[in-house]
């Protein structure tokens, strides 16, 4: 095990076969972490970025088996922030609270068109601050038009890429579209990022080692693992939550063959284990993502439960989040 590890730092490269031995063997679980942790370190640095997250809508036309905003979910206040609060709010993030890039995440909610959507891109770009979407499935032309009006990058989790697990979980939707809106995203110019849930009830191993060799073959430019957290009013209420642990080990495992990616801490894997940005953030982690939404809607953008419980004001949980960095002997960048 040990050796594939050192093979994985020098070359950047392993086989299905050696990345599910790694997945299986628990025994070298800590020289993975820190061998991710070192890697890290020498591409990308001991800075962490923090991307100001503002969740503006939670309406969405999907119905993932997974996510607290499904469609069908009739237990959710559904709230959408005016284009002019997002700009007052993307303001405060980036003059006040200091935040170089703003991540605007919704549900795929149609009331937000390529134009509202590029007119929006364009006020906010006259602020100094790099911009990232997370929005879902759009055209190709679409994709273009966000870079065009100034986004900077754009996030689209595959989920899995085994697709039956795919269908079986993202109902109504199609896997195939779901990979080509991603390489359309990367031709388009902007970065990109996808990333996978770890915990879906019948995912294999096998499959989150072609999940990893998928991330590989984009080539992605940035990578979101986060362990699934049952949510009561979806389909899999009932499962058992994703193993902390394998995701931590699929993010390792990415860093040793994307090095100079930009991984984030996420906040699932924080919601299911203390102290679990922390971990992350030494085990290849270097970016985290701060919600700065105004805190009013925040605890109506529930994919998951617990996630938005804080209680905390955006600018405290900013000033928490840097002072756990820095006891770390990582800096805020
Ligand atoms: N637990 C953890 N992550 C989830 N997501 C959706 N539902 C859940 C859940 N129950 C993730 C998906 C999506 C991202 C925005 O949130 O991977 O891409
Ligand atoms: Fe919608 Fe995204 Fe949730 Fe799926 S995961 S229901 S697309 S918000």
């Amino acid at each position: 095990m040990k050796n594939l590890i050192e093979k994985a730092v020098s070359t950047h490269s392993l086989t299905r076969e050696e990345l599910i031995l790694l997945l299986r063997d628990s025994a070298c679980d800590s020289e993975l972490f820190a061998a991710a942790d070192d890697v890290r370190r020498t591409y990308v640095g001991d800075g962490v970025h923090l991307r100001g997250l503002i969740e503006f809508s939670n309406f969405c036309r999907n119905n993932c088996c997974y996510c607290g905003l499904r469609r069908d979910n009739r237990n959710i206040f559904r709230y959408r922030i005016d284009e002019e609060t997002i700009f007052r709010l993307v303001e405060h993030a980036v003059t006040h609270m200091g935040l170089k890039t703003i991540v605007l995440q919704s549900g795929e909610d149609l009331y937000f068109t390529q134009e509202k959507l590029c007119a929006l891109i364009r006020r906010i770009k006259t602020l100094d601050a790099a911009l990232t979407l997370s929005i879902g499935e759009k055209t190709a032309e679409e994709y273009q038009a966000y870079k065009a009006a100034g986004a900077d990058r754009f996030l689209l989790r595959i989920e899995t890429t085994d697709k039956k697990l795919y269908l079986e979980n993202d109902p109504g939707m199609n896997w195939e579209n779901r990979v080509e809106c991603i390489k359309n995203l990367k031709k388009s110019g902007l970065e990109t990022g996808t990333g996978v849930l770890v915990g879906l009830p019948g995912q294999t191993i096998d499959s989150l080692a072609d999940d990893i060799l998928f991330f590989k073959s984009i080539p992605a430019d940035m990578i979101g693992i986060g362990p699934l957290i049952p949510h009561p009013d979806t389909p899999l209420a009932r499962v058992p939550a994703g193993s902390f642990r394998l995701a931590l080990k699929v993010m390792a495992l990415t860093r040793l063959l994307l090095p100079a990616i930009n991984i984030p801490a996420t906040t699932a894997m924080e919601t299911l284990e203390t102290d679990g940005q922390i971990k992350a953030l030494r085990a290849g982690a270097n970016v985290i993502m701060p919600n700065v939404t105004l805190t009013e809607y925040r605890r109506f953008y529930e994919i998951y439960p617990g996630k938005s419980a804080t209680g905390y004001t955006p600018d405290e949980s900013l000033s928490d989040v840097k002072k756990r960095i820095e006891a770390i002997g990582r800096f805020a960048v």
